[in-house]
């Protein structure tokens, strides 16, 4: 049966483990070119850096060849329907497809249409996957791999965060505790994130956790855009080293990017070389999509 990565929910416990501990191997012992000869799909309907190059240098340092699909470039342009253009690109048979899409759920509906294992690379603000695997990676590579008794505080735009959501079912599935810290606007309904603690004071929120996750204003996903200004965000939200200080002595700071300086982060907190794991985060993207496309292609061919 061909195994797909649509969300963490539709991963098993093993297949959790099999992905973080093949992912771990290749950070530190190096890999083969187990994908010799495979074609992978890259098709970004939505921006990417971080998430696009990191699929792309995965794939290539397993030996896999990348055809990248440019949407901007493509026959969508001309009117051709997402059904219709998937259809095509299926009929030339890829290992893999990678997909983004600011479509709720589009790599759920590119399932039904592709024969391959379809990767979701960010759907909408529903999940991000392999950000959240990434950062699982990043905590355990920092705290060990038993993360049972840390404390994580997500905090920013969550109600819009696909990368909050993935990570709040896998690190709470990895038996972290969350909190999550956001202004009233900005917090996700209560039917989610139900055994997350909440808090609309920073403050509050920070006391005692082993590492904090920032997170951007999602401005894009928001139908009538963001209506509080950026300063004031930064005042009662950012992260500022006066923050960081109430968290535990030894607590570090994540952040997927792209980051917004001096909105929901500091400078002196983003690149401090002690505290801030932005750049293992970044690096880590490698080994973890390496792992993630190693299981699904050849754990399902
Ligand atoms: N973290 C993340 O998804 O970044 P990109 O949008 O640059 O891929």
């Amino acid at each position: 049966m061909t195994l797909h990565l649509p969300d963490i929910e539709s991963l098993t416990d093993d297949n959790i483990k099999m992905i973080l501990d093949k992912a771990h191997d290749f950070a530190e012992n190096g890999f083969k070119q187990t994908l010799k000869g495979k074609i992978i799909f890259n098709l970004f309907l939505e921006d990417s850096t971080r998430t696009r190059m990191s699929f792309e240098v995965a794939a290539k340092r397993l030996g896999a060849d990348v055809v990248n699909f440019n949407s901007g470039s493509s026959s969508m342009k001309k009117g051709e329907s997402d059904t219709d253009t998937f259809q095509t690109l299926n009929a030339y048979a890829p290992d893999a497809l990678i997909i983004r899409s600011s479509d709720y759920n589009a790599p759920r509906f590119a399932m039904t249409q592709f024969d391959c294992p379809v990767i979701n690379a960010g759907d909408s603000w529903r999940a991000h996957p392999s950000q959240a695997l990434l950062d699982a990676l990043t905590l355990q590579r920092h705290f060990g791999h038993d993360l049972t008794d840390k404390t994580i505080a997500i905090c920013g735009d969550i109600a819009h965060s696909r990368v909050a959501r993935s990570n709040y079912e896998l690190l709470s599935r990895l038996g972290l505790t969350i909190h999550i810290i956001a202004p009233e606007l900005l917090m996700p309904k209560p039917t989610e994130f139900q055994a997350a603690k909440r808090f609309t004071s920073m403050d509050e929120g920070l006391k005692g956790v082993d590492a904090v996750m920032m997170l951007r204003i999602q401005k894009e996903r928001m139908n009538e855009g963001f209506s509080g200004d950026d300063h004031d965000f930064f005042i009662d939200y950012g992260l500022t080293q006066d923050r960081l200080s109430l968290c535990n002595t030894e607590s570090v700071v994540l952040h997927p990017g792209p980051m917004n300086r001096g909105v929901e982060i500091a400078d002196d907190v983003a690149d401090d070389p002690k505290r801030s794991l932005i750049l293992n985060q970044v690096t880590n993207g490698i080994p973890t999509r390496m792992a993630i496309l190693d299981t699904l292609i050849i754990g399902s061919s």
